[in-house]
């Protein structure tokens, strides 16, 4: 983790900072490959492109986008996407702890949300909330009602008076549970799927790299893994390479087979395999 070179310091909560920062230069060793489906990869391209020319947005009096929403299955870049972002526009991003952020005492949650906005109208920064749908819960929800109610609304406020000069950005693998109010603020959408054929294809072969392989290592990955999230993947095929070296041997479909069933896969639900 980066130390920050920013002056203003981070709200605390629970006595613990309420976000963990990375530096810029963090963020680029992070995101050594993302694999993006075109659709994200044009998306993200734009936004970087409007940011890269600022004032020619405003000479037209178009506004600037910059809250990003993310939803998808787990495991399938929306963290990682939020890294990369960061890393190409050269701001710290700043991933904000629930833990800290969440609290039980009444107005305390609500409260802490504005100080995590306050600081990133201050810092210019990526600010990221992961597992958005535990505070932006539609408010009909009937668990901790009003304190989240209370939440929600401090969240709407604080997007909307959220100035240019930093990128809000939140994923979610509950998009459905999210408030339709909440749902409307952001600018920017992303939805994130398991990994189609190409996808898959262009992951493995990076993730395999130079590490010797036998012919057909590659293909026989791809056709195991299908229905696999990106992290699946890695962690496959990591185990194949530890295997292979073990017996010192190039990689081959056995390593890989034998990884898939060791790793057990989580079973996806229908409707995200691709
Ligand atoms: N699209 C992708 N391209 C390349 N690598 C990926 C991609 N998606 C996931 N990975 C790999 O899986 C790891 C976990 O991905 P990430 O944290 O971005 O998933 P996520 O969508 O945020 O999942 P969750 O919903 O569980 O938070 C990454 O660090 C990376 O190694
Ligand atoms: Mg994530």
């Amino acid at each position: 983790m980066g130390k920050s070179s920013t002056a203003a310091r981070l709200p605390r909560s629970k006595g613990t900072d309420m976000a963990t920062i990375y530096e810029a230069k963090d963020c680029v060793r992070k995101v050594k490959y993302l694999v993006l489906p075109e659709r994200n990869r044009r998306i993200v391209q734009e936004f970087m492109t409007i940011l890269g020319r600022r004032e020619e947005f405003n000479e037209h009096g178009v506004p600037i986008p910059n809250k990003v929403v993310m939803y998808g299955p787990p495991g399938t870049g929306k963290t990682l996407t939020a890294f990369h972002v960061a890393a190409s526009l050269g701001l710290p991003l700043i991933v904000v702890r629930l833990d800290a952020l969440i609290h039980s005492h009444l107005g305390e949650t609500g409260s802490n949300i504005r100080k995590i906005f306050d600081y990133a109208s201050v810092v210019p920064c990526v600010l990221f909330l992961d597992e958005f749908d535990a505070v932006a819960r539609t408010r009909e929800s009937g668990d901790e009602v009003k304190e989240m109610a209370r939440a929600v609304n401090t969240l709407l406020q604080c997007l909307d008076e959220f100035g240019d000069s930093s990128i809000f950005m939140a994923a979610t693998n509950l998009e459905t549970e999210l408030d339709p109010a909440i749902w409307r603020r952001f600018d920017t959408r992303m939805t994130y799927q398991l990994p189609d054929e190409k996808d898959r294809r262009d992951y493995i072969r990076l993730l395999i790299g130079g590490f010797g392989c036998e012919e057909g290592a590659e293909a026989e990955a791809c056709r195991l893994l299908g229905g696999c999230s990106f992290a699946d993947i890695e962690q496959i095929v990591l185990k194949a390479k530890r295997k292979a070296i073990i017996e010192r041997q190039p990689m081959d479909g056995s390593h890989i087979g034998l990884s898939y069933e060791e790793y057990a896969p989580a079973p996806v639900a229908a409707g995200a395999r691709s």
